[in-house]
This record gives C-alpha cells, sequence and structure tokens, in this order.
C-alpha cells in the first residue's frame, strides 16, 4: 500500500498536515536516506524508512521498542531535570516506557505504544519475571538464596514475593555483561543475579538493603519473554515484533 508522505508523518504523530508539509520543505525528511522535498510524494509504511532530522519515524500501528537504556536517563516520557530515554528511541505517536528503571540503572527497556501489552507486563497479577545483574558493596551469603525465596521485608504493606538468587561463580556467564570498569578486584559472591516477579519501587536495591548489602551497578537482562542481547550497545535500540517476543530472546 502507498500513501503520501504528508499523511504518514501526520498519522505517526510528527505534526498536523500543515505543520509536516513546511518541515518536508525545510528538507529535513528523507525516504530511505534519500531527502524528500514533496509532500505529495509516495512511499510504502511497511517497506520505507522515513527520518526527521535523521530518527527514523516509527511504523504505524503497534510498536515495541528494546532499549539498552544506559544510566543518566529517566524512564519517563518528558522531564524537567534529566534526560529520558526517549531521547534515544525513534519518534513516533504515544510511545512510553513500559515500566521504570532508576537513573542510574542500566539495561533492557521496553518502550511501546501498545497500552494493552505494557498491561499484561507490568500488571501485578501476572508476575512477569524480571532478572537484574546485581555487583553488591561486599559479598552475598549463601542464606540470602532461602531468604529471598520466603520473601523478604522490606517495609511495605507485605512481604517481597519469592525471588530467585544466584550467587555468580568467576566464571559465570552474566559477568560479559559487566561493565570493563567493575570487572576488576571482584571478590567471590560480589556479583549475584536476582528475579523477581513484581516491579515495587526500587525493589532490587531496598531487598538488598534489607540484608545490610547497597547496590554498586545494577542492570537488567531480562523482562519476560525479552532478553537484553549481548551484542546491543548501551544507548542502542533494536525494533521487537508486535505481541511476539523479540528477535533477541535467546
Ligand atoms: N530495582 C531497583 O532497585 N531499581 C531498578 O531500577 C529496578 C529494580
Amino acid at each position: 500500500m502507498q500513501i503520501r508522505l504528508d499523511k504518514f508523518l501526520a498519522d505517526a504523530g510528527i505534526g498536523t498536515r500543515s505543520e509536516v508539509k513546511s518541515i518536508i520543505k525545510r528538507k529535513a525528511v528523507t525516504i530511505n536516506g534519500v531527502h524528500a522535498a514533496r509532500p505529495e510524494t509516495k512511499l510504502n509504511p511497511d517497506t520505507d524508512e522515513v527520518a526527521v532530522n535523521g530518527r527514523i519515524v516509527a511504523l504505524r500501528g503497534h510498536v515495541t521498542y528494546l532499549l539498552h537504556k544506559p544510566a543518566g536517563y529517566v524512564s519517563a516520557v518528558k522531564d524537567n531535570r534529566f534526560p529520558t530515554v526517549m531521547e534515544l528511541i525513534p519518534q513516533g505517536r504515544d510511545l512510553f516506557p513500559v515500566g521504570r528503571l532508576d537513573r542510574d540503572t542500566e539495561g533492557l527497556l521496553l518502550i511501546t505504544n501498545d497500552g494493552m501489552m505494557a498491561h499484561r507486563m507490568l500488571s501485578p497479577r501476572s508476575h512477569v519475571d524480571k532478572t537484574y545483574l546485581v555487583l553488591l558493596d561486599y559479598p552475598a551469603e549463601d542464606a540470602y538464596i532461602a531468604l529471598f525465596s520466603d520473601g523478604v521485608d522490606i517495609g511495605d504493606d507485605t512481604p517481597t514475593l519469592p525471588a530467585e538468587l544466584v550467587i555468580c561463580e568467576a566464571d559465570h556467564p552474566a559477568f560479559q555483561y559487566l561493565p570493563e570498569e567493575y570487572r576488576d578486584g571482584l571478590c567471590a559472591g560480589q556479583m549475584v543475579l536476582l528475579t523477581i516477579q513484581e516491579g515495587r519501587y526500587h525493589q532490587v536495591k531496598r531487598m538488598f538493603h534489607a540484608v545490610n548489602r547497597e547496590v554498586a551497578y545494577l542492570k537488567r537482562l531480562s523482562f519476560g519473554p525479552y532478553v537484553l542481547p549481548l551484542s546491543l550497545k548501551k544507548g542502542d535500540v533494536i525494533l521487537c515484533a508486535p505481541e511476539k517476543p523479540s528477535d533477541a530472546v535467546q
């Protein structure tokens, strides 16, 4: 199906029909890398790549991106003080982050315009697993495995749901996700993987705080069926097929 460039941009939420016409006239728009100067230019939204000021415009319909969030960005659509994760993804209508990672947390963050998908992933009833790589200030003790599996009191009305803690040996594959700067001088037991089924505020940090440990570095490696590809650099993004687990799932 072919549609006009100005309609495509307006449907994608870039602006009104007259606003996008002036954006096109300013030569800010490319189709497959070639400047498009006429609003009536026809394109195929399924196969052509449209960009405004170099940023790819999201396809129409539901779209989900998997972002490797760097530290320093807030998981919000707008923020007055800090850069937001939206600055790292292609422009598109109604996109929002699926849940939050703290500003200093890195790792897998989904950004979508699919409200139903987000609801399914975030609903407390869904118990969607989230796995975090955690670097602790001091080594974890074996006793934490049972404590976290039973649920810990982190100061909320109810203890946390059962969570799985893995204390990583030095040859654990997850070490590949740990940035170089944290690898030197690590003690056995300082790096762990924690899988939780909830998404309470600062949950991972509060769970370790409850056992007298502080989190020195935190990275989300997976969220339900979505897995952070080892090859995806910080700040980079991949497009996931709507309604399907990402290609990154191993
Ligand atoms: N738990 C935290 O403490 N912080 C995050 O960003 C995510 C989970």
